[in-house]
């Protein structure tokens, strides 16, 4: 099987290539049979994606999965985004040659890392139950 036109058209002109400065969440995974790293930044506000961008040092399926992970998940809520999967994002791209579906595997897992790690944070900067001063009493 071939690359669909959209894989190339995707991997020619990629969208939400880049990093954010500041990102509440990131997710670093890659592959490593291939070598490939796919990297992605959040911006959550109201526990909605209103940014997101990938860095991805990897073949052109890796790029053009990363970027359809990217502008499936932008605008939606950390719940929904949570459920996009591999198959969704192939799906999007009227196919990926069999031996490509790893690639599409970094991209959901890499929007799900970024998301954890996002929550991670968010846990990590929750007010604790003890107040400093309680503390010093
Ligand atoms: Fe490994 Fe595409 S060949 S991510």
């Amino acid at each position: 099987m071939e690359y669909t036109d959209k894989v190339c058209e995707y991997f020619r002109n990629p969208k939400n290539m880049g990093r954010i400065e500041n990102p509440d969440g990131v997710g670093t995974v890659g592959n490593k049979v291939c070598g490939d790293v796919m990297k992605i930044y959040i911006k959550v506000n109201d526990d909605i994606i209103e940014d997101i961008k990938f860095e991805t040092f990897g073949c052109g399926a890796a790029i053009a999965t990363s970027s359809v992970v990217t502008e499936l998940a932008k605008g939606k809520k950390i719940e929904e985004a949570l459920k996009i999967s591999n198959k969704e994002v192939v799906d999007f791209l009227g196919g990926l040659p069999p031996i490509k579906k790893h690639c599409s595997l970094l991209a959901e897992d890499g929007l799900k890392a970024a998301i954890n790690d996002y929550r991670d944070k968010q846990k990590n900067s929750a007010p604790s139950p003890i107040k400093s001063e309680d503390k010093q009493l």
